[in-house]
């Protein structure tokens, strides 16, 4: 069986010049990558006490609901501005290239609940950062992130320390 990081395929000057884009497309169509990607994720926080998992749209979702699916953990989405009907809290920050605003809803975090971020990859931390904000702000505790790929260069464990962050996979 083929190690977990040769499943993702580097593309260069991808979406602009000078970004080499760690693709996960490639690990989630193979049968034995997907697998191989959730395991991995899930055996770095076992020994992880949390109440439920928070994912962002959209490559966060792929990755967090088998998690929580697997320890039958509750899966909070937090999406792109927009996009959820009920009360938000949002926030916007900087990307790797370009900004958004993320948004989850009021009611789905409890206060003192302890929470564990999934995504697919950490670039500059931003993204986690923001979404660290979020349940912050309804009184999450942040228990754990545990993400496929970390780009380590762009130094986004640095702006987290603090926190617990995991990853199965890391690029200097
Ligand atoms: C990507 C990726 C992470 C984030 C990482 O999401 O899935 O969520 O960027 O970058 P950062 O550490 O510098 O914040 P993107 O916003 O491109 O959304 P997508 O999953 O919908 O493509
Ligand atoms: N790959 C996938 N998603 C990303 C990347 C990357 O290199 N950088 C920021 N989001």
């Amino acid at each position: 069986m083929k190690k977990l990081e040769e499943y993702v395929r580097s593309i260069p000057d991808f979406p602009e010049k000078g970004i080499i884009f760690r693709d996960v497309t490639s690990v989630l169509q193979d049968a034995d990558g997907l697998h191989l990607a959730i395991d991995t994720m899930q055996e770095k926080i076992k020994d992880l006490d949390y109440d439920v998992v928070v994912g962002p749209e959209s490559r966060g979702f792929i990755f967090g609901t088998p998690i929580a699916y697997n320890n039958h953990k509750p899966f909070v989405l937090i999406r792109k501005k927009g996009k959820l009907p009920r009360e938000t809290v949002s926030t916007t920050y900087d990307l790797e290239y370009g900004s958004a605003t993320i948004e989850m809803h009021k009611d789905s975090i409890k206060p003192g609940q302890k929470v564990l971020i999934v995504d697919d990859l950490i670039a500059t931390g931003g993204t986690t950062e923001a979404m660290i904000k979020l349940i912050e702000s309804l009184g999450g505790e942040v228990a754990g992130i545990v993400v496929l790929i970390e780009l380590a260069g762009l130094k986004g464990r640095e702006r987290l320390s603090g926190y617990r962050l995991e990853s199965a996979i890391c690029y200097e």
